[in-house]
């Protein structure tokens, strides 16, 4: 009997162990507590397609499980001062320091863009709180961290044209006095399809001819910004690396668009791309814009056409901010850029560095051999990584500098 006992007991944990690893790079730290992360949101993505299948509820429903865990309540500090309000209608909420706030001092602001793939997410998540009290204390400045409206409910352009409402509203010289922002000194940043809305709106802002306050700054952190190539070197070599396998950045991708689920299929052959969307393949070229070191053994092929699943969303800037042409990258502010290799993302942040760069735009690239998608984000007990306090020391410091 104890032999038994034991015999199931060891296959147990062999299945446990079987199913908690995953390839996780040797030179990334701290890989098993990753692997045990990665599997919690392995099984979540699981359970998520079995209740769909099962049609008891959507995929991103299930998936919203992570945001809900993660939420707390911004409260005001003896340092912040935090206020849930509304710009123009979309909700925000506003950190600001409480010192300085008698004297003349002009401040710095940060109008942050959090992650989740336009579907999930929320600046109420524990770490993106932390991150705009410590912006706002390390770097004196107010951080409006916008809670726009997600797909599936609202596709694209939903939640960019709410993050543009709030900037829009927010740089107007009458909010910036009230909240003693000088408006010199104002950027906007975000990470994931946080960075992809911050990219998108600085473009947008630029070619505004009725605005005259300008951005100082853009920080885009493991930015997505194209959806026409979804098997550049890095979505080929990351497809299956913990926290964003390519299949879920795909599926946003797909959510953030349609809700129609062979669109979903197209993008997955990466067939997805109209006649109109093939011409603009040639932005978004990594045999032309990515570092020799990054094509590695990977050889470019021509996409095709489809004539039947596509969108229309494709070919449009505000949701792919690699599809502009030159003349409008020139006008950009300065630029803060970071990529992680083991990301599928890497390489669109990489080629935005290089024609940025190449349209003569001030760039900082900041590239973490050893980074994997959503680092940022794990800065709090229990999935708690060194790297992610090395990002956000790094990133505090350039705009520290910068803005
Ligand atoms: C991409 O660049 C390669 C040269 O490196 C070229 O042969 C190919 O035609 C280009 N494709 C597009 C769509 O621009
Ligand atoms: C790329 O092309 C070269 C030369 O044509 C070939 O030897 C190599 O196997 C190809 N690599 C891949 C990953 O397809």
């Amino acid at each position: 009997m104890r032999s038994t006992g034991a015999l199931v007991l060891l296959s147990v944990c062999a299945l446990t162990a079987y199913y908690i690893y995953s390839p996780v790079p040797d030179n990334i730290e701290q890989r098993w507590k990753l692997m045990v992360t990665d599997c919690f949101f392995r099984s979540l993505s699981h359970l998520a397609d079995f209740t769909e299948l099962l049609g008891l509820a959507d995929y991103m429903d299930v998936m919203m499980f992570i945001t809900l865990l993660e939420k707390v309540v911004p409260l005001s500090d003896e340092r912040v001062k935090v206020v849930e309000e509304r710009f123009d209608g979309v909700e925000v909420v506003v950190y600001e320091p409480r010192k300085n706030r008698g004297t003349g001092e002009m401040r710095r602001a940060i109008i942050y863009l959090h992650g989740g793939g336009w579907c999930l997410g929320s600046s109420k998540m524990g770490p993106y709180d932390l991150l705009s009290r410590q912006m706002v204390t390390e770097l004196n400045a107010v951080v409006v961290s916008v809670e726009y409206r997600l797909a599936p409910p609202y596709h694209f352009p939903v939640p960019f044209e709410d993050v543009y409402r709030v900037v829009k509203y927010f740089l107007q010289s009458a909010v910036l006095d009230r909240y003693k922002v000088d408006p010199e000194r104002v950027a906007v940043s975000g990470d994931s399809a946080g960075g992809n809305l911050a990219a998108a709106v600085t473009q947008q802002l630029q070619l505004d001819p009725n605005l005259h306050v300008k951005l100082k700054a853009q920080a885009l952190i493991y930015p997505v910004l194209q959806a026409l190539d979804l098997k550049t070197p890095s979505y080929q070599q990351n497809q299956h690396m913990p926290i964003l396998p390519r299949t879920l950045m795909v599926r946003f991708w797909s959510e953030y668009f349609t809700r129609d689920k062979s669109f979903l299929t197209a993008m997955l052959t990466n067939s997805h791309n109209s006649a109109e969307s093939f011409a603009l393949l040639k932005f978004v070229n990594w045999s032309v814009f990515l570092p020799e070191p990054y094509r590695q053994m990977y050889n470019y092929s021509a996409l095709s056409i489809s004539t039947d699943k596509t969108s229309s969303s494709l070919v449009d800037p505000r949701a792919s901010p690699l599809l502009v042409p030159d003349t409008v990258l020139r006008q950009l502010p300065k630029t803060y850029i970071l990529t992680c290799e083991y990301d599928v993302l890497r390489d669109d942040g990489m080629m935005y560095v290089t024609r940025l760069r190449l349209a003569g735009v001030d760039v900082t690239h900041e590239h973490y051999a050893e980074g994997f998608h959503g680092t940022l984000m794990f800065t709090l007990w229990p999935t708690e990584f060194e790297i992610a306090h090395r990002m956000t020391d790094n990133y505090l410091l350039w705009l520290k500098k910068n803005l």
